[in-house]
């Protein structure tokens, strides 16, 4: 029993060490790279005055491969809009207007058309190019690319496939398509790559994740209305009024981005940038990481192989973080905030991952899925942030104690 015991704890140590290490060692990577070169000046972004909406606009032609068109309206022929009123609805909404001028995100046909392509077509090289030597750039034998991530740890695939279907539940279509593939599968799809695949050192039973990779994409930084000295995004802040639109557009996709984040606990974005303050005072006008943009205003959130697995596991030492980030926004899109509500009264959100995910992603099984804890979890997170929108419609909203 005694030994028992010592085992358990010694087994925790390790746990907690592990954990330890592992943000330790993101930290350092992170510190590293602003080491590395010049930080890039603040708000380096180009901003687009709002009267250039039509240049905003006004993308190469590869962005509608990647971004299939909304048809209908012509979005340019209407005002933009410009104040609170027009911006906002109900006291904590973005506007359907302002939302009808997103641009269009990875839509469920485009992910199922690459979800199809990505585990037939063979892979005819792998290079870098998608972060460190464990994420690899593969070609297929079209032409087209993907990032492929290795786990080290089985956490960081299992963390980033259950994020991008957890996204999909919500509705958030900023994630490229994800699809799994095992490296050493019978099919011939790594068979050209095979030396390769051994030079890296990969398991041949590994299950790896591929994401779409996506062309010409830019920094972000965190926008000043986000940052802690900011009183944050409600719609009583005068200064979104002084936005650009394309300022504006990344702002409503920053909200779904914090409550992701949050739902996550993913803390290799936002709340990492928050902790670093403590040594490093331009923490939060630096580019965030994991968060990049496509032409078009549209917001690409990449490596979310922290969430739910592992963010959960540290959970502790970032919760702070995750609270302080999700307090600075009050303003929802409406299909968000409906989509977490349902899964706050049905309290099904275990079912309804798992469902999609086995419906989607025929290797669900060789990579397992949530644990009863991480489960419970997730659906107090859910719970949590339900509680947060209804009180940010008792103190912003037009009526309060209403539905969603
Ligand atoms: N799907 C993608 N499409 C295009 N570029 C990508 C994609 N995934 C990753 N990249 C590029 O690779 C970089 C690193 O990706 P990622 O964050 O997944 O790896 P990482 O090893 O964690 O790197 P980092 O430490 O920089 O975060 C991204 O900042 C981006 O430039
Ligand atoms: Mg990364």
């Amino acid at each position: 029993m005694r030994a028992a015991s010592s085992n358990l704890l010694a087994l925790v140590f390790l746990c907690t060490c592990s954990g330890a290490l592992y943000v330790w060692s993101r930290l350092e990577e992170r510190l590293e790279r602003h080491r590395r070169g010049p930080p890039p000046p603040p708000d380096s972004v180009p901003e687009l005055p709002a009267k250039t909406f039509r240049a905003l606009l006004a993308v190469p032609p590869a962005r509608s491969a990647l971004f299939n068109a909304t048809g209908g309206n012509r979005p340019e022929a209407r005002p933009f809009p410009r104040t609170l009123g027009e911006i906002t609805e109900d006291g904590v909404y973005w506007s359907g207007r302002l939302e009808s001028f997103l641009p269009p995100g990875f839509g469920e046909d485009h992910g199922r058309a690459w979800r199809r392509r990505a585990r037939s077509s063979p892979v005819v090289s792998l290079e870098p190019g998608c972060g460190r030597v464990s994420n690899q750039l593969a070609t297929f034998s079209d032409g087209s690319r993907a990032c492929v991530r290795y786990g080290i740890d089985p956490d960081q695939v299992q963390g980033e496939a259950l994020s991008y279907y957890l996204a999909a539940l919500l509705g958030i279509s900023n994630l490229p398509p994800l699809a799994l593939s095992l490296v050493g599968g019978a099919g011939q799809q790594w068979a050209a790559v095979r030396r390769r695949v051994e030079g890296l050192q990969w398991s041949g039973r590994a299950v790896v994740s591929l994401t779409e990779w996506v062309a010409n994409l830019t920094a972000v930084a965190t926008p000043a209305l986000l940052r802690p000295e900011s009183r944050g995004l409600n719609a009583r802040q005068a200064d979104l009024e002084n936005q650009t639109a394309a300022g504006l557009l990344r702002l409503v996709q920053w909200s779904d981005l914090i409550l992701f984040d949050y739902l996550t606990a993913n803390f290799d974005r936002l709340a990492s940038n928050l902790f670093s303050l403590q040594w490093d005072a331009a923490a939060m006008r630096r580019d965030t990481s994991n968060l990049l943009q496509a032409p078009g205003a549209r917001l690409v959130f990449l490596d979310n192989e922290a969430g739910l697995v592992h963010g959960y596991r540290v959970l502790d030492a970032w919760e702070r973080y995750h609270r302080a980030t999700l307090a600075s926004v009050c303003l929802f899109r409406r299909a968000t905030a409906r989509r977490v509500a349902e899964l706050h009264r049905a309290g099904d959100a275990r079912a309804r991952l798992l469902e999609l995910y086995r419906r989607r992603e025929p290797l669900h099984a060789a990579l397992g899925f949530l644990s009863d804890a991480q489960a419970r979890t997730l659906q107090r997170r859910i719970g949590a942030l339900h509680g947060h929108i209804a009180d940010c419609r008792a103190k912003y909203g037009r009526d309060a104690g209403g539905g969603v």
